[in-house]
């Protein structure tokens, strides 16, 4: 699964909306917010593409707009609360405008597409994650009056030509999805019900698209899918060579062909599943200087138990093997994760082993979550929610507490060493500083100087804050 960020941070942090900056010439107005994780913005790049064809441009005013299209995350019932209250919001700016479009995309479509539509006449639109091509036509559909639907999953559907539209970039990170959909069916997990079959997209395509984005000046990017490691171009799901004519490609190749696009190029990809991870792909990171030295290794449980009943497909000891190999191979490398709080059936000893696993590990970052039911998932069918709310909040706090502590200890034995530092652009905090991220993802803080965004800088780290590393350039 997939995420952002760099630091420790809790349930809420999660489904935050970005609105995008104002992009194309179009004559109608589209504001596109994105909810939840990577892939969304990831698809609304994407989105923007085919609606700046069909001739709209974006806008962050709701007032101007003509469309509004909200890209939406179901992952935890939290994301799909705040949805709907910005589509009640939405509703009312309606009300006094009739002709302004509004509509659902991505992950809520179609698990909401009726109650929405019917019941609560929220939305005029509802559309799928693989069936933003359908988008123009269905606007039109809108336009004569009727409302529109299309939210049928597809097991091909990549956009893989699809030249993205970069919307609130810094010029130098970007995504590029490599895949889409999850076969795994983690038992609390609702994305294989809403994004649909895995399929990989053509490896030539992706690593024309990171030569596009190096050619325009981006230093970095980010290979996204539900689980890289699953990443198969020409191979069935057990395997099996489809086409004998053609090459097959597994992610450690794939890595290995973005990585050569240029050695400048840094390259970064989220999410690592542990049942997957193969000592391959640790071994080509460890060849290649500009694949980050950073793995986003969700474990959800520390529990071997609890790992069963949420189908994960690994034991304590399988993941702890899979961390002992990223050691061995890459000695520093950055390890993060996902950890859910009070999963069905979930014992006081089932959350210590949590908290030990958290201890031998010491995760530079986690992202952490209460346990929040999913209509369609296995665990709802199967087993009972009965962690009471406040066992779940108390444990939630513990994990925590105790992440906060190993972030800032991780964070303060990277003083003192030279880091090579990719600048993103101006600190958030001073005028007078640049800010960008080492090779394991951790951002640091140093004065500007002359030095510009996209420019390599070795940075003498001398102080620190829990998440973030200050100090000054040496070297560029
Ligand atoms: N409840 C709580 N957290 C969940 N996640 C996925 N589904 C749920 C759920 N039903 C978390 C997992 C996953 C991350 C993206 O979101 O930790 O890795
Ligand atoms: Fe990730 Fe599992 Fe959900 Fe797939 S089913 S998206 S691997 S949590």
């Amino acid at each position: 699964m997939l995420h952002d960020g760099n630091k420790v941070i809790e349930e809420q942090r999660q489904g935050e909306a970005t609105m995008v900056e104002p992009v194309g010439t179009g004559k109608r107005k589209l504001l596109l917010e994105s909810y939840g994780c990577q892939m969304n913005f990831s698809d609304s790049e994407i989105v923007a593409s085919i609606m700046g064809e069909a001739g709209f441009s974006t806008t962050r005013e709701a007032e101007e707009a003509d469309v509004v299209l909200l890209n939406t995350c179901a992952i935890r019932d939290n994301a799909e609360q705040r949805v709907r209250n910005r589509l009640k919001y939405f509703k009312a700016l309606k009300d006094r405008r009739p002709e302004l479009v509004v509509g659902v995309l991505g992950c809520m479509a179609e698990r909401l597409r009726d109650k929405l539509l019917e019941e609560e006449k929220l939305v005029d639109l509802v559309v799928g994650p693989d069936a933003y091509r359908d988008l123009p036509n269905l606007i039109e559909k809108v336009d004569g009056g009727q409302k529109a639907v299309n939210v049928l999953l597809s097991r091909e559907e990549t956009y893989a030509e699809i030249s993205p539209v970069r919307l609130d970039t810094n010029g130098i990170s970007a995504f590029i999805s490599i895949m889409r959909g999850c076969d795994n069916m983690c038992s609390f997990c609702v994305v294989p019900f809403t994004r649909g079959r895995e399929r990989s997209r053509d490896p030539q395509s992706i690593a024309r698209e990171a030569k596009e984005l190096f050619d325009k000046g981006y230093r970095e990017v980010t290979l996204l899918g539900q689980n890289v490691d699953s990443y198969k171009w020409n191979m069935t799901s057990k395997g099996e060579v489809k086409d004998p004519q053609k090459p097959t490609v597994n992610f450690a190749q794939l890595l290995e062909l973005v990585a050569k696009v240029n050695p400048d190029l840094r390259v970064r990809f989220s999410t690592s599943h542990p049942k997957d991870m193969t000592d391959d792909v640790l071994h080509t990171m460890a060849k290649y200087e500009n694949i980050c030295k950073y793995i986003h290794l969700p474990v959800q449980s520390g529990s071997s138990d609890v790992l069963k009943r949420m189908n994960r497909g690994y034991t304590r000891d399988w993941y702890k093997n899979r961390i002992e190999a990223i050691n061995r191979i890459m000695p520093g490398c950055a390890i993060s994760t996902d950890i859910i709080a009070g999963f069905c059936g979930e014992t006081e000893e089932d959350h210590e082993l949590t908290l030990s696993l958290m201890k031998e590990v010491r995760y530079g970052m986690a992202y952490m979550f209460k346990y929040s039911e999913r209509p369609r998932t296995l665990a709802e069918r199967k087993y009972e929610d009965d962690v009471p709310e406040e066992v779940k909040g108390r444990r939630l706090k513990e994990i925590i507490n105790l992440q906060m502590e190993c972030s800032a200890e991780r964070t303060k034995a990277m003083v003192g060493k030279v880091h090579r530092v990719l600048i993103e652009g101006p600190s958030k905090k001073s005028e007078a500083d640049l800010c960008g991220r080492n090779s394991e993802n951790t951002m640091v803080v140093f004065p500007k100087g002359d030095y510009r965004s996209g420019q390599y800088v070795d940075v003498m780290v001398t102080d620190c804050t829990s998440v973030t590393l200050l100090g000054e350039v040496v070297a560029s």
